[in-house]
């Protein structure tokens, strides 16, 4: 696999990747098992959009992830799990072992009738059984959507029931820092409205007690006992699907994105060794969950196709306290480390001592994913984590596009404290203005599009092949729109500025302005809402919601509890809005449109030069609102 090795390579390769894509990904390409090899490179045009990487090939990404290692690196550890609990048992496990548990899965979920094709629910803990999962289901070609286990019975509902899920995979229950999180009465909740469920596998995790559904459920450990280590891998085509991941978007519904198999499997790995610069024998570590698409490519599958040691963490990065993170890195001798900026800011707010107590001299790479960095905490996290001697690679990426699009390569790009840098090669982003005109030199700033394609961009939303062209590819011709703001630097390198659609970044997480609206507004007390993003010192955003109630609110805090349980029950504790305003009147304008930008504004404390008001049905309402905001819970 090419691993550049110093910037005059890099710019040597980019520009090669510019003028001979095919070449160069052909090269890249080269280093994997092909059950049998491609015919093209890439076929693609995004007006409807249609894009195939590596057509013609049969391939199947766990004998790249597993088998092929086997011979040099059986007895090398592969996964580490460190549980929520410091002093519960951690858990080693070789690439030899990983491969016994994945093929026993792999038989038991055949057993249960599953098949190429099928979709496979994964609601799980972050055990190592979940990526036992994940690569199960990719060896015997079904598709596996894994959903996030904090999120509610319903959200898991509507998961299922989009892609008519076949299994669903979850365990008893689990600790998420103190928080017990049931999860086996969460999926009993969501069962009773999802038909295409057969069969429920359900791991022993906590052993705490459980209601059990003799017909329906099977234990997870008494079906793989009895399993072969042994199962063939599924020869899939290039552009079969490998797995569904919802995200949420501008409307109110979230949307499957679809990754397919070679194109995602190529450009993990090479992502993987490029951005982190990657050494034999590195222990690696990235704390995102495998329920967002971070955990996916930089837990699961970059880490081991490239024969990797990752390491997988149940915790929290406050639990036992604020020194946990530091003293796993230590424990582990972890080298490179991945984290999102709102585990720095909140890590950061709790004072040194918790950093000082350890040594951290194991660290040669720190990364950082999900949000715009701020300098302060960029500063933080080179001076004090990294001793000043880290390369720090600030990774922009997205769901969409499966991998890191634009970082600088750890110790090889020069940094610039909250900028992403320069794209990797094959990434060819370029900014637009208002007119969908490409903007052309440095020092400007526009909306964020890729102009070509790259092999694990997204090929579909699942079911919903239209909504993919309207989102992604029909703001701007023959482009794909990312939905973030950027800047470019007077030396070409990229700032990303955060989101310009209806989507708040909460500490990484992606939430949807109207997901949250509809779940509010379907409250019986309420008749409407708008919710937008403000500025938050840990989370990167906080969701502020204007709720207009059906009567009048005597106690606006026991009504904003109200509100955040129900939003806890209709999507999960990750969209409860941070503050809640009760007001009588929303800005609209004529046609009836929410005026947010003027909503933005009050929520980040600003109450003079609102802009031009003068299109609103009833200026006086946004009066009233900067009136109201004593009531604000
Ligand atoms: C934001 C997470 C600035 C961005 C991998 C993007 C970032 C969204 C960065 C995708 C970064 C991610 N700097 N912003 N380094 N990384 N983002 O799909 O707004 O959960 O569009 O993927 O997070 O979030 P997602």
């Amino acid at each position: 696999m090419i691993q550049i090795k110093d910037f005059e390579e890099y710019k040597a390769m980019y520009a090669k990747s510019v003028s001979s894509p095919g070449q160069f990904w052909d090269e890249v390409a080269s280093s994997f098992y092909w059950q049998k090899k491609y015919d093209n490179v890439l076929n693609w045009e995004f007006d409807s959009p249609t894009v195939k990487w590596f057509e013609g090939a049969k391939v199947n990404i766990t004998e790249n992830c597993i088998d092929r290692h086997l011979e040099k690196r059986a007895d090398q550890t592969a996964l580490l799990f460190e549980p929520n609990e410091p002093s519960d048992t951690a858990q080693s496990i070789t690439y030899s072992a990983l491969s016994k548990q994945v093929n026993k899965l792999a038989n038991g979920l055949k057993k249960l009738g599953a098949k190429k094709g099928d979709r496979i629910c994964l609601y799980m803990p972050m055990s190592p059984e979940l990526a036992y999962a994940v690569l199960a289901c990719a060896r015997i070609g079904a598709i596996h959507s894994v959903v996030f286990a904090g999120f509610s019975s319903k959200s898991l509902a509507d998961r299922i029931n989009d892609a008519s899920c076949k299994l669903l995979l979850t365990a008893d229950g689990f600790y998420r820092g103190k928080k017990y999180i049931d999860l086996k009465t969460i999926s009993d909740e969501a069962l009773k409205q999802t038909p295409s469920i057969e069969n429920v596998l359900v791991l022993k995790h906590s052993g705490k007690p459980i209601s059990f559904d003799a017909h329906r459920d099977v234990w997870y450990h008494s079906l793989v006992e009895t399993q072969s280590d042994q199962c063939p891998a599924e020869p899939m085509d290039a552009e079969d699907e490998l797995f569904i991941l919802y995200t949420s978007g501008s409307t109110g519904k979230p949307k499957g994105v679809v990754h397919t198999t070679a194109g995602y499997m190529v450009y993990a790995e090479y992502s993987f060794r490029n951005v982190f610069q990657y050494r034999e024998g590195d222990i690696y570590w990235c704390t995102a969950d495998i329920g967002w698409i971070t955990g996916h490519s930089y837990i699961i599958y970059g880490p081991l196709l490239a024969g990797a040691t990752t390491l997988m963490f149940e915790g929290t990065p406050t639990y036992p306290d604020a020194g946990r993170f530091w003293e796993v890195v230590d424990k582990y001798k972890v080298n490179i480390f991945y984290t999102a900026p709102t585990a720095i800011r909140a890590l950061q707010a709790k004072g040194l001592e918790f950093v000082q107590k350890h040594n951290l001299s194991s660290l040669r790479v720190l990364g950082s994913v999900g949000e715009p960095i701020n300098e302060e905490a960029w500063q933080w996290y080179h001076t004090h984590i990294g001793k000043g001697n880290c390369a720090l690679v600030d990774t922009w990426w997205q769901t969409e596009t499966g991998g890191i699009m634009i970082s600088p390569l750890a110790g090889i790009t020069k940094e610039k404290p909250t900028f992403a840098t320069y794209p990797l090669p094959g990434i060819q982003p370029v900014l637009v203005d208002a007119q969908g005109e490409e903007i052309i030199g440095n020092d400007v700033e526009g909306n964020l599009c890729v102009k070509f394609p790259w092999p694990s961009m997204l090929r579909t939303t699942w079911g919903d092949h239209k909504r993919c062209k309207e989102v992604y590819f029909s703001a701007y011709k023959d482009k794909y729109f990312t939905g973030d703001g950027c800047k470019r630097d007077q030396n070409g390198m990229y700032r990303i500025t955060g989101r310009v659609d209806d989507v708040i970044n909460v500490s990484g997480h992606r939430i949807g302005t109207a997901e949250v609206e509809n779940a509010i507004n379907a409250h019986d007390k309420v008749v409407e809402s708008a919710v937008v993003g403000y500025p938050h010192d840990i989370k990167g955003q906080g969701i502020y919601a204007y709720v207009i109630a059906n009567a009048q609110v005597e106690n606006p805090e026991s009504f904003a509890a109200e509100i955040r349980a129900h939003i806890t029950t209709e999507i999960g504790a990750l969209a409860k809005p941070d503050k809640i305003q009760v007001v009588a009147g929303l800005p609209k304008t004529r046609s009836g449109k929410i005026m947010r930008r003027i909503l933005r504004k009050v929520a980040e404390g600003v109450t003079d030069n609102l802009g031009d008001t003068s299109t609103l049905l009833d200026p006086t309402v946004v009066e009233s609102i900067i009136d109201s905001r004593a009531l604000v819970s």
